[in-house]
C-alpha cells in the first residue's frame, strides 16, 4: 500500500477533526488512513455490459476482484495492485465497459434512485461519474441535463458520456448559478423531478488519493466554499418540483459546507429531510458546530469517513421538496 506522507495537515486541522470525530482513537485512525491509498474501485456500466460478463472478462486478464455489495453487483473492487493508468488503458475502459469511480461518490446516485421517466438536474457534473451512473440507472431512458462551469473538464464529462454510451443527457456549460436563473425565467418554466448537488468543494475527503489538499487548506477557503454552496444548493432547489427530490453532496467534512448549507435550505425553504440506506458505514449529521446548532433532522445526513470504510470521505443529503413556497426572506 502506497504511503503519502509528503504532506502534513496544519495544526487547525487536525483540531477540527477531533471535533468532529468521536475519541482518540477514531482520531489517531483517521491520520493513520489518511496516509494509506485506498483500494481501486470501478462501476460496471451496465449501458453496454452486464456486471456478470465484465467479471468475467476481468478475471481472464488475471485481475483479482471483488463485488462487496450483493445488491449492487455493478460495483467491483480491485484487488490486485495495477501498474499505474492500467485501469484506464485497459480494452475494457477504452470500450466504456466500465467507469473508474471511488464507491463513496456513487452513493449520491445510489441514494437518488432516478427512474427511467425523470427529469435530472445535474448541476456541477464533470467529469461525469455520477452522470453516467445516473444514465445507467435510468436504462438512457428520461432526461438529463448535465452542467458543469469549468469548460475543460466539460470536454472530458464529453468524452465520458460518448464513451458510455449515454443518449439521453443534454450538455451545458454555465455558472450553475445563471443556468437556475435562466431556467427560472424561462417561458416553459423547466422544473426537475430530481436534482443533484455534488458541489464544488475543499475536498478533505480526498486527502488519501490527493494530500495536496492539506496545503491549500485554510478555514476561510471553507467559509467560502459554503458561501458558494449554499446559493448553488438554493437556487437549484427552486427548480425542483413540488415533491421532487435532491441530494446535495460534498467530498469534505467541514460543517460549513456540508450541515450549514442543508440548515440554510430548511431555514429558507419548504423542505424535509429524507432518510437514506446506504451499504457503507455512515455517521450521522453533526448537531452543533461553533455558534450553530443544526435542526435534529440533520441526523438524516450522512458522513462518511475513509477510516471507516477504506474508502474516500463524503457528505450527502437527500432532501424532498414539500411545496415552492419560501421561509421570510434569504440571508
Ligand atoms: C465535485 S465536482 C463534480 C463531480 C461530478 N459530479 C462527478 O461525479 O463526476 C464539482 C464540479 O463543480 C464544478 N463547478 C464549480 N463551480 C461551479 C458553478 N458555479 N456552477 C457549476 N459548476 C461548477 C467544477 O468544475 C467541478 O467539475
Amino acid at each position: 500500500m502506497t504511503l503519502n506522507r509528503n504532506y502534513e495537515p496544519k495544526p487547525r486541522f487536525v483540531e477540527r477533526i477531533k471535533l468532529l470525530l468521536d475519541n482518540e482513537d477514531d482520531v489517531n485512525k483517521f491520520f493513520e488512513v489518511a496516509k494509506t491509498c485506498g483500494k481501486k474501485s470501478i462501476r460496471v456500466n451496465t449501458l453496454k455490459i452486464s456486471p456478470e460478463e465484465l467479471v468475467i472478462r476481468l478475471k481472464n486478464k488475471g485481475w483479482k476482484i471483488n463485488q462487496p455489495f450483493p445488491h449492487y453487483p455493478e460495483i467491483v473492487q480491485i484487488d490486485s495492485i495495477l501498474q499505474p493508468g492500467e485501469l484506464g488503458k485497459a480494452t475494457e475502459h477504452i470500450l466504456g465497459y466500465y467507469y473508474v469511480q471511488e464507491i463513496t461518490s456513487m452513493m449520491p446516485i445510489i441514494a437518488l434512485q432516478p427512474k427511467d421517466d425523470d427529469i435530472l438536474l445535474d448541476l456541477c457534473a464533470s467529469p461525469g461519474s455520477k452522470t453516467t451512473q445516473a444514465a445507467a440507472m435510468m436504462d438512457n431512458k428520461g432526461t438529463i441535463l448535465a452542467n458543469d462551469l469549468n469548460i475543460g473538464r466539460i470536454s472530458i464529462l464529453s468524452a465520458n458520456l460518448e464513451r458510455c454510451s449515454v443518449t439521453n443527457t443534454i450538455l451545458t456549460r454555465h455558472d450553475g448559478l445563471e443556468l437556475c436563473a435562466k431556467l427560472k425565467k424561462s417561458k416553459t418554466r423547466m422544473k426537475f423531478d430530481k436534482i443533484l448537488v455534488d458541489a464544488p468543494c475543499s475536498g478533505e475527503g480526498n486527502i488519501r488519493c490527493s494530500p495536496r489538499t492539506y496545503v491549500e487548506w485554510s478555514e476561510s477557503l471553507l467559509e467560502n466554499f459554503g458561501k458558494r454552496q449554499k446559493k448553488l444548493a438554493s437556487k437549484a432547489l427552486e427548480l425542483l418540483k413540488e415533491n421532487g427530490e435532491m441530494i446535495y453532496s460534498t467530498c469534505t467534512h467541514s460543517p460549513e459546507e456540508n450541515e450549514s448549507v442543508v440548515q440554510y435550505l430548511l431555514d429558507n425553504y419548504d423542505i424535509k429531510i429524507l432518510p437514506i440506506t446506504l451499504p457503507i458505514k455512515t455517521r450521522p449529521g453533526i448537531s452543533k458546530w461553533k455558534n450553530e446548532t443544526f435542526h435534529p433532522d440533520l441526523k438524516h445526513a450522512y458522513r462518511i469517513y475513509h477510516h471507516d470504510n477504506d474508502m474516500e470521505g463524503f457528505f450527502l443529503c437527500k432532501i424532498k421538496k414539500l411545496s415552492d413556497n419560501k421561509k421570510g426572506e434569504e440571508k
